[in-house]
């Protein structure tokens, strides 16, 4: 029997629709927003409004897309944190009037696990491998950097996490220096593709155990290129993609070191990864030499899901319904992570 879901995810700046029938997708749509561009950032304030605009047609799109009438519709899978309160809301109380007016099962998801669980969306029509229990999973978004150990699909435990700057926020920073847009991440990944990554060093931080930081690579980045720009002021147009490439491989390389560490300290090596950054290029190419002469299993995921999408969401809802954990529709959305765990407030 088909289980149809939608998912909406409306957390950051991307307002996304995904239909599913189980884990098998149907279509998945995203609206971003230009409007946050001009001011190097996601404006909190821009973005809410913005999902109210983009809400309807986004969800009407990937209705039609898949071919799939709201009658039809067995769950409504939203984002309920961690993210900005004010896009939250409106995901939220769209799938909260949506689900009562089509007598849906309301399911509320998580953002960080549903990152994790992309890696269980089935988007072909031979079936994909998916990663065994337990697995490794290096999560890198603009908001968070961890690595999770996932015992089962909602078992996960933070065995690693950053102590200041996720590493999306240390490519966008970085980007920033060099006077590049927002979001830097891809623009850094672009021009360091023909360039020279061993050009300029940066100091590693040292940080004990399985944790991360980036603050103090942002620092030395900014410091190198203004002591630079004082000998000379076109030091940055003249040294741009070495620059790009040289900061990217500073990150790939505080990222890959510490999930190497992490797969020797588990004994695992079913490794995956997910989260905007997990799109990088440089990142993907080092995880799969590492696969190589680590042995590691590992699970990329497609483009499509690894920045902000519905998808994941809609899935989450899936296996939270089959797997029967527990979903309110009073829930309220949540700002942080650490949040999701009181319930206090769920009446
Ligand atoms: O997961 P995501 O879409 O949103 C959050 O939940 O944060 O991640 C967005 C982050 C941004 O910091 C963006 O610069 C980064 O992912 N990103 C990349 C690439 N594509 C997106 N960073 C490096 N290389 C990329 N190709
Ligand atoms: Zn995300």
């Amino acid at each position: 029997m088909s289980v149809y879901i939608l998912g909406i995810e409306s957390s950051c700046d991307d307002t996304s629709a995904a239909v599913l029938d189980g884990t098998r997708l149907l279509s998945n749509i995203t609206a971003g927003q230009e409007v946050h561009r001009a001011y190097g950032g996601v404006v909190p304030e821009l973005a809410s409004r913005a999902h109210q605009q983009h809400i309807v047609p986004v969800i009407d799109t990937a209705l039609k897309e898949a071919k799939i009438h709201k009658n039809q519709l067995h769950i409504i899978a939203y984002t309920r944190g961690p993210g900005l309160l004010g896009s939250l809301l409106v995901g939220s109380s769209f799938a909260k009037a949506f689900a009562l007016a089509n007598n849906c099962v309301l399911i509320d998801v998580d953002h960080m696990e549903a990152h994790v669980l992309a890696h269980f969306i089935q988007n072909s029509d031979t079936p994909k491998k998916v990663p065994q229990f337990p697995f490794l999973c290096l999560t890198v978004s603009g908001g968070h950097t961890q690595i999770v150990k996932v015992n089962h699909y909602f078992d996960m435990e933070i065995i690693g996490k950053t102590i200041d700057d996720a590493a999306g926020e240390a490519f966008d920073k970085a980007a920033k220096i060099m006077g590049l847009a927002y979001p830097g991440g891809p623009v850094i990944d672009r021009l360091a593709q023909t360039a020279n990554p061993n050009a300029y060093q940066f100091p590693e931080p040292k940080i004990e155990g399985l944790d991360f930081s980036f603050s103090g690579l942002k620092t030395s980045f900014l410091y190198f290129i203004r002591d630079r720009l004082k000998e000379n002021p076109d030091f940055i147009q003249n040294h741009m993609n070495d620059l790009a490439a040289s900061i990217q491989h500073s990150i790939v390389n505080i990222l890959t070191n510490k999930l190497k560490k992490a797969s020797q300290t588990t004994g695992i090596k079913q490794i995956a990864i997910a989260g905007g950054v997990s799109a990088n290029s440089s990142l993907r190419n080092r995880l799969n030499e590492l696969a190589q002469t680590e042995q590691w299993e590992l699970y990329i995921p497609p483009f499509e899901f690894t920045t902000d999408n519905a998808a994941m969401i809609a899935v989450t809802g899936y296996l939270k319904y089959i797997h029967e954990q527990p979903s309110s529709p009073y829930a309220i959305p949540y700002a942080r992570q650490e949040a999701r765990y009181d319930h206090t407030n769920d009446r």
